[in-house]
């Protein structure tokens, strides 16, 4: 047994979940008038209701106990003020100053790090103001039409998500994510393009990635094939990285690469220069707009008492349902459809960060850590998968959340979108008592053997919690609060299990033996000593491509 586990705080959670575990939300909220501003934050542009979750004063207090024995307070501020809290890499994880407002130093071995990425951010504003104001030319003399973001994970993601969130009405330029290295991505997209007038980013923060770099030798092997001359790649593709060398070695000029430092994590890099195909598809204003909007997070996490404290909250229930409920996913619903691609950016956030199975001490967990994220934009979900959550029998805590205006108005859309989303988390946690759904049919006319048939079918147990988060409205400065409260949410979660938030140990087995599957798959002489399984499969696709 570790000593969490059996630790103070966590053993009176344990006694407190089994004396709650029957009690329903509607009890809850009939016992108590205030329970919504009791259980109601806000920290920059964002409301956080969670009042709808399974809990009581005690529950919270008793969390907050968990926080203070894990000390938390004083992990934040390893975190903030740059401690090497990757303890297997030795990095720090300061994504934090990357949107530092504040005009103060960040200190890391001595060094303020604020010159350098004060300096990149400059530069991605001079390059990013000159393409979308037609000033940077193509090979020809042409502007810049279509840019084409090659990166995969962090690299991607974020950049893929922040401009499918935040469109601009009249963007100048048209922005392309490439990420799988199934041909058929960087093909269909090249079909599109002119090379004449087309810019690549190759976004990868360690260089050496081996699918973004085969798409960027396809990528610069189609652009060739027009423009023919070397010197042409110069004014037709840009590198976002910290590997100075590798990007030297794929042929980019060093002055046409916007660099990243190894404090950045990759799920954490949008903030980064990963972040110029956002500054390019949003612009330069926007794009600090988004930064600002983190930066006041920051803020909140750093400086609000734990109980106030929005992230802190929010991991703290993670904690609650994942250990104590053994809830083993969590699903995130948006009722925006501006967010639908949140989904998988969380998902790489949350899973990659907390998916460990030891401590960063490196000794075996007992409790369970990351849950499964998942989910998809409302109201197309209640058509899909809603059922389970409402009548399965597995427990999926839900984020619910939506703005308060719509950046689309059209006739009453907004209101039927906002009215499902209340609708969804009222029904979530009141259910259906087998005395209503008995009325219910008696007034439809049933009864009878018939009526009793139905009954269960009818009953909506409820008691699933949820979380509401509102904001006004979606834009930059609303993202980049969103984005940096489900960061330290995850933080806080790691904090509580004690494991390192910043590794990803787990991504390499499967990379190392692709490297030799690759040559057997090509080569029937190639060594390879694998399971029946795996031989069977490498020779039947060796067999049926030949
Ligand atoms: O393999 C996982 C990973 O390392 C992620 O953590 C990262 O975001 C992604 O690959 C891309 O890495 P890079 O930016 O170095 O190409």
């Amino acid at each position: 047994m570790s000593s969490l586990t059996q630790s103070p705080a966590w053993l009176a959670l344990a006694q407190h979940q089994h004396e709650i575990k029957t009690q329903h939300l509607r009890e809850l909220f009939a016992t108590d008038p205030d329970r919504f501003s009791r259980f109601t934050l806000h920290a920059g542009p964002l409301m956080l209701d969670y009042s709808k979750n399974r809990i009581t004063e005690q529950t919270l207090s008793l969390l907050l106990d968990l926080a203070a024995q894990a000390r938390l307070p004083e992990n934040i501020n390893r975190l903030l003020n740059g401690d090497k809290v990757n303890v297997t890499e030795h990095r720090a994880a300061l994504h934090t100053a990357l949107r530092n407002r504040s005009g103060q130093p960040v200190m890391l071995d001595g060094a303020d790090v604020m010159p350098g990425v004060r300096r990149v951010l400059q530069q991605m504003r001079e390059f990013s103001d000159a393409v979308r104001q037609g000033r940077w030319l193509g090979y020809t003399g042409r502007p810049i039409t279509d840019v084409v973001n090659i990166g995969i994970g962090g690299s991607d993601l974020g950049p893929a998500m922040v401009t499918a969130a935040l469109p601009a009405d009249c963007r100048p330029l048209a922005l392309h994510f490439v990420s799988n290295v199934d041909g058929a991505h960087l093909c269909q997209t090249l079909k599109l393009l002119d090379p004449e007038t087309t810019l690549f980013i190759i976004a990868s923060k360690t260089f050496t990635t081996q699918e973004t770099l085969l798409n960027a030798r396809s990528a610069r092997a189609w652009f060739l094939q027009r423009a023919e001359h070397h010197d042409h790649v110069a004014r037709h593709f840009v590198a976002l990285s910290t590997n100075r060398e590798e990007v030297l070695r794929f042929g980019i000029d060093p002055a046409q690469m916007f660099e990243f430092w190894d404090w950045v994590g990759g799920r954490y890099s949008l903030w980064s220069a990963i972040g110029l195909s956002i500054a390019l598809g949003i612009g330069m204003d926007a794009f600090e707009a988004l930064l600002q909007g983190a930066f006041e997070m920051d803020e909140h996490f750093r400086n609000s008492p734990l109980e106030r404290n929005m992230p802190v909250i929010l991991g703290l229930l993670d904690v609650w349902y994942i250990n104590f409920f053994g809830a083993q996913t969590r699903a995130i619903l948006p009722y925006d459809q501006g967010l639908n691609s949140f989904i998988s950016y969380i998902q790489q956030l949350s899973m990659e960060s907390n998916g460990k199975h030891v401590t960063r001490a490196g000794h075996a967990v007992d409790y369970a850590t990351g849950a499964i994220i998942w989910g998809s934009s409302g109201t197309n979900g209640q058509h899909a998968y809603y059922q389970l959550l409402h009548q399965g029998t597995t427990l999926v805590p839900a984020d619910f959340l939506a703005p308060m205006e719509s950046r689309a108005p059209l006739g009453n859309h907004h209101l039927v979108l906002l009215s499902n989303f209340l609708a969804q988390t009222e029904a979530l946690m009141r259910g259906k008592t087998e005395a209503e759904a008995r009325r219910e049919l008696e007034r439809a006319g049933m009864k009878g053997e018939a009526l009793e048939h139905l009954l269960p079918h009818k009953c909506f147990e409820g008691n699933r919690p949820s979380n509401a988060i509102l904001f006004q409205k979606l834009d930059a400065h609303t993202l980049g609060a969103l984005i940096a409260l489900y960061e330290h949410r995850t933080f806080v979660q790691s904090v509580i299990w004690d494991i390192n938030a910043f590794d990803q140990w787990g991504v390499e087995l499967g990379k190392q033996l692709a490297q030799g599957i690759l040559t057997e798959l090509s080569d029937a002489a190639a060594p390879g000593t694998h399971d029946a399984s795996t031989t069977g499969l490498i020779r039947h696709l060796r067999f049926h491509r030949n």
